[in-house]
């Protein structure tokens, strides 16, 4: 399966409800994942789930958002209709103006192929 490599200005943002459904993804996350935003919108966060992610890393970031905390972390996503890409995500909680109504962003941005490759080696030894 083919790489693809992220431009250094590609900078991919999502949004969603407590449960993971997404309800916003930005332009370059569309592109990248390849999907038109209507077809996002509403599905869960796994639509992108590569095969070689750990379930561990996903725990934590469960875990870490949850907590009221910012996980960051190297992810594989895979693209609709074939190939996957790295990227550095940044997840963090929000809240409205009460403190309610909690949704969740994640901003991610190129790896380098040195964090990826180090990455790569450590996901291997991981479930
Ligand atoms: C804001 C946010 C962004 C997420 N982004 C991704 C992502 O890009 N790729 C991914 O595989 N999972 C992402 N997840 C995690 C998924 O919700 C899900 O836990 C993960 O894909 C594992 O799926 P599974 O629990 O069905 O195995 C994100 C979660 C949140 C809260």
């Amino acid at each position: 399966m083919q790489e693809y490599i992220l431009q250094s200005d590609d900078f991919l943002v999502s949004q969603t409800d407590e449960k993971g459904i997404i309800l916003f993804a930005n332009d370059d996350f569309c592109k990248v994942a390849g999907y038109p935003l209507e077809e996002m919108v509403g599905k869960p966060h796994n639509i992108v789930r590569h095969p070689d992610m750990p379930r561990a890393a996903f725990k934590d970031l469960w875990n870490t958002v949850q907590n009221g905390k910012i996980w960051t972390g190297y992810v594989k996503n895979k693209r609709n209709g074939g190939g996957y890409y790295w990227v550095y995500a940044t997840v963090y909680p929000m809240y409205d103006k009460e403190r309610k109504a909690k949704t969740y962003m994640s901003c991610r941005r190129k790896p380098s192929r040195t964090e990826i490759e180090t990455v790569e080696k450590l996901y291997r030894t991981m479930k």
